[in-house]
């Protein structure tokens, strides 16, 4: 029975040292050193033996057990770190692959138009203010002097709400009723930028919303002359110090006398190109003088103040600056056109 003791631990011992896995450890310990286990089993059946042969064979079964019991230890120490060692390696970072691109925003091509021409505003002391988009007829056209049949209403196409006195405003020029009419007595030096739309056909050239900045001052003793000095100083700021400007008599309903301003054409200087059309200068805004049926209507008797307005369209402004072809391109959120800015 000792010789059979032996032979189950040697053999115990050698399939033990061959296992790799926590659950076939498991298994062995079951099968030889736990409760019902060979070795275990060998133990419990000393009662067998001769009287004198017990206590050397209970001796070495004992000793055996230990022994196995300690390689045991051993053995799952040895297999909990290399399963844990596969783990990291199976979990491993690779620092060296490639990255993907994030991809970046930009701002759109009018927001930065928009945010150089607040810039040079706000130089000048120009305040931004905020109008609405949705107006009453009388704000976008009545208080601004066009009389109810009066064909420059024809020139802005209106889209009208289910209220026919009610409609989404054609230009930023309401917002200067609105500033006198908040503003007063103070004098006043704000430019309104927000989106204007119109009932029209979408072409190349013409879209059913665009942006414009109106501006205004309002005080005792502003002349034609300021309008003149404040513009030029504008477009001196933004197409370069230097660059020739010029006035041609317009009209505008709202102010008197009404002009629009050229600035040179700065692809050609002049020379006349496609993008001025051969004539040498580009039209960028509308001005004049507030007329003083406005002037009243915000509040300010004309016969004590005066004032200036301008108005102009950052989608112009940008498509001259970068010789876009289709104005359509601003809102068809189309990234090939969008990323060139
Ligand atoms: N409201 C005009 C338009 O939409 C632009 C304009 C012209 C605004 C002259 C002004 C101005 O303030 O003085 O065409």
């Amino acid at each position: 029975m000792l010789d059979q003791l032996e032979q189950l631990a040697t053999a115990a011992r050698t399939e033990l040292d061959r296992l790799a896995s926590g659950d076939a450890l498991d298994d062995w310990q079951r099968r030889t050193i736990g409760r019902n286990g060979q070795i275990t089993g060998m133990l419990r059946r000393v009662g067998e033996l001769p009287k004198e042969e017990r206590p050397q064979f209970g001796q070495r079964a004992n000793q055996l057990k230990k022994e196995l019991e300690a390689a045991f230890e051993a053995k799952a120490e040895a297999i909990k770190a290399a399963e844990l060692e596969q783990n990291m390696a199976a979990g491993a970072l690779d620092v060296t692959l490639p990255g993907r691109p994030v991809n970046r925003g930009r701002l759109h091509p009018s927001t930065q138009t928009l945010r150089r021409i607040y810039q040079i505003w706000a130089d000048m002391g120009f305040q931004v203010y905020r109008s609405r988009d949705v107006e009453t007829d009388e704000m976008n056209f009545q208080l601004l002097n066009f009389p109810p049949h009066h064909p420059a209403r024809e020139m802005q196409d209106t889209f009208y709400t289910t209220n026919p006195d009610v409609l989404l405003r054609t230009h930023t020029s309401p917002g200067q009723v609105r500033v006198m009419r908040e503003y007063f007595p103070e004098p006043i030096r704000v430019i309104l930028p927000g989106m204007c739309y119109r009932h029209e056909q979408i072409t190349a050239r013409s879209e059913i919303q665009f942006h414009q900045v109106e501006g205004l001052a309002v005080g005792k003793g502003i002349r034609f002359s300021d309008l003149k000095g404040t513009l030029i100083n504008f477009a001196h700021r933004l197409y370069g110090a230097g660059r020739p400007t010029r006035f041609r008599a317009s009209h505008f309903p709202f102010t008197e006398p009404s002009a629009e301003m050229d600035v040179q054409c700065f692809l050609c200087d002049g020379k006349g190109c496609r993008m001025c059309k051969y004539a040498g200068w580009l039209e960028i805004l509308g001005c004049g003088m507030v007329h003083p049926t406005v002037l009243r209507n915000g509040g300010y008797d004309p016969e004590i103040y005066s004032g200036f307005a301008f108005g102009m369209g950052p989608e112009r402004i940008t498509i001259l600056r970068h010789g876009i072809e289709d104005i359509r391109y601003f809102w068809g959120n189309d990234l090939r056109f969008l990323e060139q800015f």
